[in-house]
């Protein structure tokens, strides 16, 4: 069902911006970076020992050179050695030389020069061969010496130079710096590219006289440069085994901010442009951090130092990943909140230390890495820094995601992101059910056992399943990687049903796919089973913060439990989301709920996110078609006492999504006034914004507004107006100075007139102001009007008169935007309709905008009368649709199938309305 998606899109951008901003901020990591990998990969018959590299920058020039010596063994004879060197790397034949090694009697090593016949890089690989005059036996070692010569880079790939205004001269500086994740090692120095082979390397650096170089390891001594007279050599400790890619290094003119010695290992540098700043804080919270990581993990990463450089500016959004050294906007260091160090931080443990053994398991990594950082933000601050809503934000945007018949519609990258929350909360998901100290000790043994090495999926899951059993927190014959890959695997989630005896204080629990999207008809749906914890809880256990008493679903499709309290006593599944699934019960069961929940007693034993869990189901269930509205309506009779935004924060998003669905029908009048009923106290208990209140509170209360107001609410209105007026009267009123929340309003309840002027302001919007604001207001004038005149009025121009202050992406953002609403889709087939010759005539070429055009003005019907509509228009100009034919034709199925919902659906939700509000009018 395409419908649904155009409205939330909607509801999200309206609403929604902070959660999604949200979630953006909280990866900015690697999955984009592991996209369309080369897959050159290299025989393992020849394995580097150690490489001793030597690197000569030209600043000026943007060029480098260097000289790298190999010390290689043979695995299997062979007459030739394959390594990787970029397209970029310049390296010429006849300057290589190999030399075969041999220990004699007294131990001294003798070197024996081997024969290269000719050298070239294999088509279109980053390979390059040497092919050999002699075959070189197993077991033998050899020292390979090339010398090569780059480019430095404006862009972020191999070794690159950026740019910073210095703090007290305001003059631009420059420094150097690598980034060679994930494959561009290759681009500095012809090696061993892959993660896999971990070796030491011992280095040295050449840098102009003014600069520091930064390396994964310190600095061991420095000679004058024997040949550039303004230049040094650097020569560094030799580092441990490590992947070609956590190489690094920066040369620069920042400076260390001086600290007292810290004796504790590793000493942490800060190197900043801000010579005043105070970094005391921002230095005892990385310890903070270091330390908590360090505890957790019960180890010290094997680098004497870590340097954290505040880069002003920085050519790559994705962090860079060197062992030893974090590159940070200083922005990034300076801002409150430990996440983001914390993340930085454990990939020195975790992705420098212990590697994906490829990039394909480059998400379990990030989903670790993000799952343990929210660990340590928590174990430091109790979860402050997410305002208490993780894992909220991202567990509801994978049930909305997951739940569609085709979840994210082949956008690849989004694809990646889901697929690493995913497996975040099945690491939640195995810290509740095996219980922390597990959890910990399966990663402390398994980190233990992989440094210097690399990993798989199956390493980790085997170190937790050993741990578990061990400590009898698993039965012996499972295993945490059946339990694992049946979610990571599966690009879905299950859905739980409870279906109580009463009598017999039992339960039948049932698990499905879960589908929100219509028509459930998704293939091969009933091979998908999950291993899913069931976790009990009663009203004398909801309160304790214990989740250890539940039983595995074994990946069965059904399992019956007994024991249940008495049928007087309701029970819950998966409080607090342990599990990310969504959870039904019989109408029984969620009665007793409801009624619970409206206690002042009930809403204090029931944790917040299972209070917000309840809810989010209750509806989400209702709109799949798995539960009567009737029920799910009770479920929210709670929420006029309710003050927690965490459970509001779902609420919200439901009030828009689902208002605009039924908009079309009378129902809606009186969903809006039941809204009403209520927010009011919630809106009029929040009172006045005040001076230190939490960023919550405001929040909660500019979305109660923005919905009381939205609704109609006529204390909103009048201030939205009065706001309004200001605007009116003196038009050279900048836009921004209008609160967002009274725009959509005045557009909607408002005179003609005042959308027309806003409809001028548009035209004349000023280039100098963000185009996100002028999107906005776009936005609100076609989305919010109720009158079908002003979307007349707007069509006419874009559609019609080929008006140039709209662009096709104008256009294009106004026809998503009608979809928002009945008034806007009514309004655009019904124009579309009347003006057919014309428009067709002006689009049609146009695929892209025709195809949009088509599914706007049909796609979004939902009922009967909608569906009559859309027929005689397809009817009317059957054969004429072109490239939108098979668009038409899918949104006919469609209304089909949401005719069929609406008429089962909406005369129960009327029922329901009707009655509770004839109750609080008598009761008024
Ligand atoms: C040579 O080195 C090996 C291993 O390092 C050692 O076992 C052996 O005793 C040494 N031989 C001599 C002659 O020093
Ligand atoms: C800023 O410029 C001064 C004077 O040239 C120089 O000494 C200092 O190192 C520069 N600082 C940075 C951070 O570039
Ligand atoms: C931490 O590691 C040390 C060895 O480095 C070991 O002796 C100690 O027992 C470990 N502590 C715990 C709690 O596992
Ligand atoms: C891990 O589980 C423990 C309880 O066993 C809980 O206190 C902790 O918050 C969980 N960690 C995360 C990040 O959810
Ligand atoms: C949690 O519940 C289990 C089973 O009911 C019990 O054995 C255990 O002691 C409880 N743990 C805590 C911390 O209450
Ligand atoms: C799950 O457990 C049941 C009962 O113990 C057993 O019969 C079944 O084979 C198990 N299924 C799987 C997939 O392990
Ligand atoms: C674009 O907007 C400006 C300002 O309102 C107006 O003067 C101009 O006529 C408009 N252009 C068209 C083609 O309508």
């Amino acid at each position: 069902m395409t419908n649904i998606k155009g409205i939330y899109i909607f509801g999200i951008l309206l609403l929604c911006a902070t959660q999604i901003k949200a979630t953006v901020k909280r990866d900015i990591d690697v999955s984009s970076l592991y996209m369309g990998i080369s897959e050159d990969r290299l025989p393992k018959e020849i394995v580097p020992l150690s490489y001793e590299v030597q690197i000569e920058p030209n600043i000026e020039e943007q060029t480098f050179s260097g000289f790298i010596k190999i010390h290689l063994r043979w695995i299997n004879d062979l007459k030739k050695i394959s390594l990787h060197a970029h397209f970029d790397l310049t390296l010429e034949d006849t300057k290589i030389k190999l030399k075969q090694m041999t220990r004699d009697f007294g131990n001294r090593t003798t070197f024996e020069d081997i024969t290269i016949l000719r050298g070239g890089r294999l088509p279109r690989k980053s390979i390059y061969v040497l092919h050999l005059k002699e075959l070189v036996k197993k077991d033998s070692e050899c020292m390979l010496e090339i010398p090569f010569e780059g480019n430095i880079w404006e862009t972020a790939d191999g070794l690159f130079r950026g740019h910073y205004t210095n703090s007290t001269t305001l003059d631009q500086e420059i420094y150097l710096a690598t980034n060679l994740k994930p494959n561009n090692a290759r681009r500095l120095f012809p090696c061993f590219d892959e993660p896999g082979f971990k070796v030491p390397f011992t280095v040295s650096i050449a840098r102009p006289t003014d600069f520091t170089t930064i390396f994964n390891t310190p600095l061991l001594r420095t000679d004058p440069h024997p040949l550039l007279s303004n230049y040094m050599l650097d020569y560094f400790d030799k580092t441990p085994p490590m992947s070609t890619f956590t190489f690094g290094f920066v040369v620069t003119k920042l400076q260390r901010w001086n600290n007292e010695p810290n004796l504790s290992s590793p000493t942490i540098n800060i190197w900043s442009n801000q010579l005043d700043a105070d970094f005391k804080e921002i230095h005892e919270k990385l310890y903070l951090t270091y330390q908590t990581i360090k505890d957790y993990f019960n180890l010290t990463i094997p680098l004497p130092k870590i340097d954290v450089l505040a880069i002003p500016d920085l050519p790559t959004a994705d962090s860079i990943g060197i062992w030893g050294i974090l590159i940070m906007r200083d922005t990034e260091l300076l801002k409150k909140g430990n996440f983001v160090l914390a993340r930085e931080l454990l990939s020195q443990w975790i992705g420098s230390w212990i590697t994906p053994e490829w990039w394909s398991e480059a998400n379990i990594n990030k989903a670790l890495t993000s799952f343990l950082a929210a660990e340590f933000v928590m174990t430091m601050d109790g979860g402050v820094e997410f305002n208490g809503k993780y894992p909220m934000t991202i567990l509801y945007s994978l049930y909305y995601e997951l739940s569609k018949r085709y979840p994210h519609s082949r956008i690849t990258k989004m694809k990646q992101e889901t697929e690493s929350f995913k497996t975040e909360l099945v690491f939640r998901m195995l810290n509740f059910t095996l219980g922390k100290f597990t959890f910990q000790n399966g990663l402390r043994s398994f980190t233990l056992n992989h440094r210097y090495k690399t990993f798989t999926g199956d390493d980790l899951w085997v170190a937790l399943s050993n741990q578990a059993i061990k400590d009898g927190t698993l039965e012996t014959h499972f295993n945490v990687s059946d339990i694992a890959k049946s979610w990571i695997n599966q690009n879905r989630l299950p859905l739980i049903t409870v279906n109580r005896d009463y009598d017999k204080a039992t339960a039948i629990i049932d698990q499905k796919l879960y589908l929100r999207e219509r028509p459930h008809d998704v293939p091969e749906k009933d091979k998908m089973l999950w291993w899913i914890p069931i976790l009990v809880s009663t009203p004398d256990s909801i309160k304790l913060s214990n989740y250890t008493s539940y039983v595995w679903m074994n990946g069965t499709r059904q399992i019956n439990i007994a024991n249940l309290p008495k049928s007087n006593q309701f029970i819950i599944i998966n409080k607090e989301e342990i599990g990310p699934f969504p959870v039904n019960y019989d109408p029984q069961n969620w009665n007793m709920l409801s009624n619970y929940l409206q206690t002042a007693n009930g809403r204090s034993a029931i944790p917040t996110y299972t209070r917000a869990k309840l809810l989010h189901d209750a509806w989400n269930l209702a709109y799949a078609g798995e539960l009567s509205f009737a029920t799910a309506f009770d479920m929210t009779l709670f929420m006029k006492y309710e003050r927690n935004h965490i459970v509001w924060s779902p609420v919200f998003t439901f009030i828009d999504h689902f208002g605009r669905y039924i908009d079309m029908s009378e129902v809606h009048k009186k969903f809006e006034q039941y809204t009403t009923i209520l927010l009011a106290p919630l809106y009029e208990e929040l009172g006045p914004e005040s001076e230190n209140e939490e960023h919550s509170v405001t929040e909660m209360r500019k979305l109660a507004k923005t919905f009381l107001c939205r609704s109609g609410y006529q204390p909103c209105i009048a201030e939205a107006q009065k706001s309004f007026e200001l605007w009116l009267n003196e038009p050279d009123t900048p836009f921004d100075r209008i609160p967002k929340e009274y725009i959509c309003p005045v557009f909607k309840w408002g005179s003609m007139d005042e959308w027309k002027l806003g409809l001028k302001h548009l035209s004349q919007f000023p280039k100098s102001r963000p185009q996100s604001e002028r999107t906005f207001l776009l936005k609100m004038l076609v989305g919010c009007p109720s009158e079908q005149e002003k979307i007349n009025h707007l069509l006419q121009l874009v559609l019609l008169e080929s008006n140039s202050n709209f662009t096709e992406n104008d256009i294009l953002l106004i026809l998503n935007t009608l979809t928002g609403g009945s008034v806007g889709y009514t309004s655009l087939l019904k124009f579309v309709s009347k003006h057919w010759t014309l428009i067709q005539e002006r689009f049609q070429n146009n695929t892209n905008l025709w195809d949009k055009l088509i599914g706007s003005a049909t796609g979004m019907f939902a009922t009967k009368e909608g569906y009559n509509m859309v027929k005689d228009f397809y009817d009317q100009h059957r054969g004429e649709f072109g490239s939108a034919q098979h668009i038409i034709e899918k949104s006919l199925r469609n209304i089909k199938e949401e005719a069929q919902w609406s008429d089962q659906n909406l005369p129960v939700i009327e029922e329901w309305l009707e009655t509770y509000l004839s109750k609080s009018t008598k009761s008024n």
